[in-house]
């Protein structure tokens, strides 16, 4: 079974963006994945801020990066781009980190101005590591999602078909990669 890690990247305790990640974890252990999530707010913030790769949860929290096939990365915009605190968590990942792996972006924003942080922000920061296989990326408005204590209620219908949709793609994908390595 391949593994599927959720990097959720808000510093706000109850959000959006940990909804979606929330949503996302539960459609795929559905579909009998092997998924685990990492919540970037979690992390010791000095480790994050001292750039300390000797932290054993960022230890951790790297091995399930390593570990795993497939990386789902969901962060709010902010000022245009990804999170600082994203951003710090990434700085802590290996050169070549992503390597091998599929990675799926998705964002939320308060308005779709920032839309396009999908192609120059979060996928330049996935390819610098590595990351060769970057889906298109899902962006969602605050308007299209409704939340209360990480319960997800989509207010647009097309935005949740989105998502299945790419989840499903994903699932597919890791399926026909494990069965080229195989063969
Ligand atoms: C500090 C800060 C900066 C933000 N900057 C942007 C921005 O540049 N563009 C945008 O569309 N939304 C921006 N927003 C709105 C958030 O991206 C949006 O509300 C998002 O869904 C919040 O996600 P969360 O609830 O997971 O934290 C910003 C919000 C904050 C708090």
């Amino acid at each position: 079974m391949s593994k599927i890690v959720i990097i959720s990247g808000s510093p706000t305790k109850t959000s959006r963006s940990s909804a979606i990640s929330s949503y996302i974890e539960n459609q795929l252990i559905n579909q009998v994945q092997q998924v685990s999530k990492i919540t970037v707010r979690d992390l010791p913030p000095e480790d994050l801020i001292y750039a300390n790769f000797n932290s054993p949860e960022i230890k951790r929290a790297l091995s399930q990066i390593e570990q795993a096939q497939a990386v789902i990365v969901v962060s709010p915009v902010y000022k245009a781009s990804y999170t600082g605190v994203l951003k710090a968590f990434f700085d802590l990942i290996p050169e070549k980190g992503l390597a091998d792996k599929i990675i799926l972006p998705i964002a939320t924003g308060g308005s779709i101005a920032h839309l396009l942080s999908l192609e120059y922000a979060f996928k330049p920061l996935f390819s610098v590591l590595g990351g060769q296989e970057i889906k298109d990326g899902i962006y969602f408005v605050d308007s299209q999602i409704s939340y209360q204590e990480n319960q997800l209620t989509f207010l647009d219908v097309d935005v949740e078909h989105r998502v299945n949709t790419a989840l499903q793609e994903l699932v597919n994908r890791l399926a026909e990669k494990k069965l080229s390595v195989q063969s």
